[in-house]
């Protein structure tokens, strides 16, 4: 028997008891006469005691020969602590040690195992395994557990079943590149690794599964952020016989039950919000609703004032900084800096001063009289001692920056309050979006949503005014959610993919297997995917999801740990045919 007990449960109601306690040396502290050391396992840290008076001279000595995060092995009795600590469950106790056996030694770590460390985060992804004894991603894990292990309570009570779909695939759109892999058996051909399991949860409802969930990898070869990762998970949940209603209702529930179990949190309110309100509103579609600072636009205020910035801008647009109205000049010219940023990209700010005194001082006087702020002030529902900012230019781009400026600003301004949780659906997403580098059209989506029916007619004359049934759920300015209902139909099916450009060949080479099943009596049906690792972070009042993986690649996609990607040796790519292939290309 390796342990009688865990490191995290000894105290005073042990006390006399013979032990047998397992784990890695964290610390040993050697005054001479007597050693404290402080082992550790994934429950916790219990001090051990070694001393000249009770301990074997051999024993004393083998002990000085410890290093940092050997393991070890001790039989000991329980005593009370002199000084307690009561920070530490164990802090009333210590353990007087009679045996130990060194079960393994150690290399002196690279870094400090302790909650504060001083290794560097490349460092700490190279040693993971060292990573995770220390509390901080230990405890993220463990956290991600009981996220994972409420999502299936939930849904197994809701009557989901899980289902698993194969990773060896062929591609399916969601709108990054596909990871491929080739395939020795079928030389030259490759699989697709899925950016997610979008058409078999489909089949799975032509298969009568009802209701379907799976905690699943999904790969998506596109370029990483801190909320993106080359390889994540997602629960993907499928339903039949639903309209958009039953799945906001559903899934709404699990938010809350989450929220209600994992934070205890009780959701008031959870809002709904349209796209085109959410763009108008917060420049994006996925706003933190936390806060304020709500975009006023100013085109009919700030026009045909001869300020030529303004006239000609398709939209100018302004929002109220609670408390700007006292910063520096020097505080105002870099935030005048940070949105010329090129990450950015606006040409400049306008800014106007809401006095205490009810008047205003903007960087346009020369422009604008205090009538004209005063309207603006009231589109942007500024207050006395505010400050407004005001950008302008091209619509989308505008709002893109003003977004960028409202979240920054919110961030200092100590408004992204990370204990607070603001849910939302944003719903009538638009089918199509125009794609300049292609010139052509893409799903906003993916393929298989639904166009909402009152709007099928501007498929032809206005495609892009065509409203999807598809919804996102957004928490606290992340987007963690996202789904539709599909189309179920063979011809609905094929007049999308025809304005997506593929031509029927391609349709049907493609997607031949979906377009035939959906003639084999396909339910209405509709669905959506949470990412796990980002509701995770956000639930644990974090947004970089890096920290709730136990094993995450870096921003270059590498595993620097096991160092992957790597080259495969030439036998091997013999095999997969892949070095015909290469030669071949070469003589092209
Ligand atoms: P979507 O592409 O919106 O929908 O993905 C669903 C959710 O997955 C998360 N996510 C990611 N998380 C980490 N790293 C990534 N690279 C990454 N990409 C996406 C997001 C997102 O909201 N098949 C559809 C779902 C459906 O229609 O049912 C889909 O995959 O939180």
């Amino acid at each position: 028997m390796y342990r009688s007990h865990t490191n995290g449960e000894l105290n005073l109601s042990n006390v006399g008891q013979e032990v047998t306690l397992s784990g890695w040396v964290q610390k040993v502290r050697d005054k001479g006469f007597v050693i404290w050391i402080d082992l550790r396992d994934r429950y916790g840290i219990t001090q051990l005691i070694l001393d000249e008076d009770r301990t074997d001279t051999s024993l004393l000595e083998k002990t000085k020969t410890l290093g940092r995060e050997f393991v070890i092995q001790i039989r000991g009795t329980v005593i009370e602590r002199q000084s307690k600590n009561e920070k530490i469950k164990t802090g009333a106790i210590e353990v007087l040690v009679s045996e130990m056996q060194v079960l393994n030694e150690a290399l002196l770590p690279p870094f400090t195992i302790e909650d504060e460390t001083d290794g560097g985060e490349e460092l700490r992804m190279k040693y993971r395994y060292l990573d995770i004894r220390r509390n901080p991603v230990k405890n993220s894990l463990i956290f991600r557990h009981q996220v994972t292990q409420e999502v299936r309570n939930f849904l197994t009570n809701e009557a989901f079943v899980e289902v698993e779909t194969p990773y060896l695939i062929k591609s399916t759109p969601e709108g990054a590149r596909d990871f491929v892999v080739p395939s020795r058996m079928n030389s030259g051909q490759f699989y697709a690794l899925p950016q997610s399991p979008q058409t078999f949860k489909q089949l799975l409802m032509v298969g009568g599964m009802d209701k379907y969930f799976q905690i699943v990898k999904c790969f998506r070869d596109e370029d990483l952020r801190a909320d993106r990762q080359p390889e994540f998970t997602q629960i993907d949940c499928e339903m039949a016989f639903v309209e958009q209603e039953d799945i906001l209702d559903v899934f709404e529930g699990l938010t809350r039950h989450l929220l209600q179990k994992v934070n205890n949190i009780e959701i008031g309110d959870f809002p709904r919000m349209t796209f085109d309100h959410a763009m108008k509103t917060y420049g994006n579609d996925k706003p933190d609703v936390r806060f304020g600072m709500e975009f006023g636009e100013l085109n009919t205020v700030s026009k045909h004032r001869n300020f030529k910035i303004f006239d000609e801008a398709e939209l100018v647009v302004g929002i109220a900084v609670p408390g700007g109205a006292f910063y520096t000049r020097k505080e105002i010219d870099k935030l005048v800096d940070w949105v010329k940023r090129p990450q950015i990209g606006a040409l400049g700010m306008i800014y106007v001063k809401c006095n205490e005194d009810g008047s205003f001082k903007s960087s346009v006087d020369k422009f604008y009289d205090q009538e004209d702020l005063a309207k603006w002030a009231k589109e942007t529902n500024a207050k006395a001692g505010d400050l407004i900012c005001v950008l302008s230019g091209q619509t989308s781009k505008v709002r893109a920056q003003m977004s960028a400026l409202r979240m920054e600003l919110a961030e200092r301004l100590g408004l992204r309050n990370p204990k607070e949780f603001a849910p939302l659906w944003v719903v009538d997403f638009p089918l199509l979006e125009w794609d300049e580098d292609s010139a052509r059209y893409h799903a906003m989506h993916h393929p298989f949503t639904s166009p909402k029916p009152e709007d099928m007619h501007l498929l032809d004359s206005d495609p892009g005014k065509v409203r999807a049934n598809a919804y996102d759920l957004v928490l606290n300015g992340n987007e963690i959610g996202g789904g539709s209902i599909r189309i179920h139909d063979k011809k609905t099916q094929a007049l999308l993919f025809e304005h997506l450009g593929f031509r029927p060949e391609e349709a049907e080479e493609q997607f031949g297997f979906l377009l035939n099943a959906f003639e084999y009596g396909a339910p209405p049906h509709g669905g959506l995917a949470f990412g796990l690792d980002r509701l995770v972070a956000i639930l644990a009042g974090k947004e970089t999801i890096r920290d709730f993986i136990a094993f995450p690649k870096n921003n270059s996609g590498r595993d620097v740990m096991i160092d992957a990607p790597s080259k495969l040796d030439d036998s091997q790519l013999t095999e997969l045919s892949l070095q015909l292939n290469l030669a071949e290309h070469k003589e092209v």
